[in-house]
């Protein structure tokens, strides 16, 4: 990804305001409100001191307007109800508006939540699958869910309250001013104080908040690797040794999380002393500018509540500054992903200067040519393959296993990109790489050696790659050709039996043949399948291998297997051996080369019925 194109941590966060920054705006206008509301209620209190209870001389006429239409400094003192009152509407209008700003703010932070986990799982769908590999699933939860709660509380309550504070000190100030500049100034002195040491500590523990996540992401996935994998631990007895993984991460996670406890406890404790300070000396000074004469004693009142009223959010200032530290890791930790190349800029880049070519609905040829591939980018796994799959016909590839098998039909399907000058893979003549993935895999059903079912149904499953409701027809249909309908209307809710994570397990070859049964019922023009017999017996292979030359017609069939029975019928076969091909050519003339395949024939076929495996 170009640097042009790379987020920054501001660009992200304004990325995701999208759609919510209007809410955001209008609970600062409520913010404006509450805060101007909340700075007449001193002011009335000082007034009611001074000019009403006191004998003080009103020199504002404003007052005195007020005052007069109120019904006059007499009736008011007799009547200080009054006075109560008109405090107690403007608290209730002032509760009104709070309400409203949470109203507005909550708007704005579901808004916000929901686009970033939109954007996040779209984004993650469309990263490679080198980047999956590279990236832990619990990690990447992680930070798709408690990385993108941090941002939201950080938006929608801290910077909210960072604007909430800025208004108050602003009104605060204006209001201590007005009635006493010195004093003023002794309580406005300790705000950038507290500021910048808030700053220095976020700059400290940057560091160590990032640390922090990173150990919480391993943390969560061995979680996710123990709960995936719980047969695996059961099955070789692993529980202790994953306990003690467990346990030495949490232990040393928690250490961690102490420690930064006790910066951010003496952190807050400092803060506090210094709030406290400034607290003592404006009561003191105050209150010797009052005997002095300096002030009234409403003015002292009134003073003491503004100080009051701003300390508490002078702290949270503080607080809120220090939370930008985690704030900002996080956006760091989703900047990650929003910024990983995707699939999809590799097309653009490569489409650029041709225009997309469309696969038709029609198998075509297929050819790879000089074909080598490393995954590290070290030793090439593929040296210099080259074979022709022409159009409709059926290609076996047999080959030991870690000879490169699964990784060519993968080469072909672009889940791994070949790198240039390391051959070329052509449909119809065209580089795969000149084509749209979608249309691509579209074009191409893999059926992948390790199956995966999604939690569904099983007809859901079958008919994942049709919208809406699945047509059962055509699902029982592709089940029948996979071998898989006899066993499913067994089941107390046939097709309708739930699968997946809280559902039923099946065995494996019913996971296989489910997902044999999906690619039928897909019917690209091209079919992949990786090994997907390895799990039914000989019988069932050679019925699901019948079914399939019936029905799939003039699609071109790739089926990749250890057993030769599986492949002899194929119009080509390909031995490979250790990323090369060895031989090739039919199931006939590979037996008269004396080679691999005629080796691994007599192991494989001595003593069988041949002539029932022909059939
Ligand atoms: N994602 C990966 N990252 C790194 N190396 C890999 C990856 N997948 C496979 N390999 C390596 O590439 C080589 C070819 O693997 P591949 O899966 O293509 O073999 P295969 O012929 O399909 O084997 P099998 O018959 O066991 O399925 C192996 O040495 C394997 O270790
Ligand atoms: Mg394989």
């Amino acid at each position: 990804m170009s640097d042009r194109s790379r987020m920054s941590r501001m660009q992200t966060i304004l990325y995701f305001l999208r759609g919510s920054k209007k809410w955001f705006a209008l609970g600062v206008v409520c913010s404006l409100f509450v805060a101007f509301l909340d700075m007449i209620g001193p002011k009335i209190v000082q007034f009611t001191v001074d000019h009403i209870l006191g004998s003080e001389e009103i020199t504002s006429t404003m007052a005195g307007n007020a005052l007069r239409i109120a019904g006059g400094r007499e009736y008011l003192r007799t009547h200080l109800y009054i006075i109560a009152l008109a405090v107690l509407v403007l608290a209730l209008i002032a509760g009104m508006i709070r309400y409203l700003y949470r109203v507005f703010n909550s708007m704005g932070a579901e808004r916000l939540i929901k686009r970033m986990r939109d954007e996040l799982f779209v984004k993650i769908q469309h990263l490679p699958v080198r980047w999956h590999e590279k990236n832990h699933t619990g990690d990447i939860i992680q930070r798709c869910t408690s990385d993108v709660e941090t941002i939201k509380n950080f938006l929608s309550e801290q910077l909210m309250s960072l604007f909430r504070v800025m208004i108050l000190i602003g009104f605060g100030m204006y209001f201590m001013i007005g009635i006493s500049g010195r004093l003023a100034v002794v309580s406005g002195v300790f705000i950038p104080i507290v500021i910048l040491y808030s700053v220095f500590f976020h700059f400290k523990i940057a560091g160590a908040f990032l640390h922090a996540d990173e150990e919480e992401g391993r943390l969560s996935a061995i979680a996710q690797e123990n709960l995936t994998g719980v047969r695996v631990v059961r099955a070789f007895g692993r529980e202790q040794y994953e306990r003690k993984r467990f346990k030495d991460q949490n232990e040393g996670y928690t250490r961690m999380w102490i420690r930064l406890m006790g910066w951010l406890s003496a952190f807050w404790c400092s803060n506090d002393f210094i709030t406290g300070l400034q607290i003592m000396l404006v009561t003191v000074l105050g209150a010797v500018f009052c005997v002095q004469g300096k002030i009234t004693v409403g003015e002292y009142i009134a003073f003491s509540s503004y100080n009051g009223m701003l300390s508490w959010p002078v702290r949270e200032l503080g607080r809120v500054i220090s939370d930008m530290s985690k704030a900002g890791i996080s956006v760091d930790r989703i900047r990650y992903i929003m910024n990983s190349e995707c699939e999809d800029d590799v097309i653009k880049q490569s489409l650029a200067s041709e225009s997309a070519f469309g696969l038709p609905d029609k198998p075509l040829d297929i050819s790879f040519e000089h074909v080598s591939f490393s995954y590290d980018g070290i030793s090439d796994c593929i040296h210099d393959v080259s074979f022709n799959i022409p159009a409709g016909s059926t290609l076996g590839i047999l080959g030991t296993t870690g000879s490169g098998k699964s990784t060519l039909m993968l080469l072909l399907d672009r889940l791994y990109e070949l790198k240039d000058g390391k051959g070329t893979i052509r449909i119809g003549g065209r580089d795969i790489r000149e084509l749209d993935r979608h249309e691509l895999r579209r074009f191409i059903g893999l059926v992948l050696q390790e199956p995966f079912l999604f939690s569904g149904t099983i007809a859901e499953n079958i008919a994942i790659t049709k919208e809406g409701t699945p047509d059962m027809e055509m699902v029982r249909s592709a089940a029948k050709t996979a071998a898989l309908d006899e066993a499913v209307v067994k089941f107390n809710d046939g097709y309708e039996t739930y699968v997946g994570e809280r559902g039923v397990t099946l065995s494996g070859g019913q996971k296989q043949r489910t997902a044999i049964a999906r690619e039928i019922a897909a019917d690209p023009p091209v079919m992949i399948f990786d090994d997907s017999l390895s799990a039914v017996d000989t019988e069932t292979d050679m019925r699901i291998r019948h079914n399939l030359k019936e029905t799939t017609g003039g699609s071109t069939v790739i089926l990749i297997s250890h057993r030769i029975t599986t492949l002899m019928q194929a119009d080509n076969i390909i031995v490979l051996d250790r990323g090369r091909v060895a031989e090739q050519g039919s199931h006939e003339e590979l037996l008269k080369h004396n080679g691999i395949y005629r080796h691994i024939y007599d192991i494989q076929i001595a003593g069988a019925d041949k002539d029932f495996i022909r059939q």
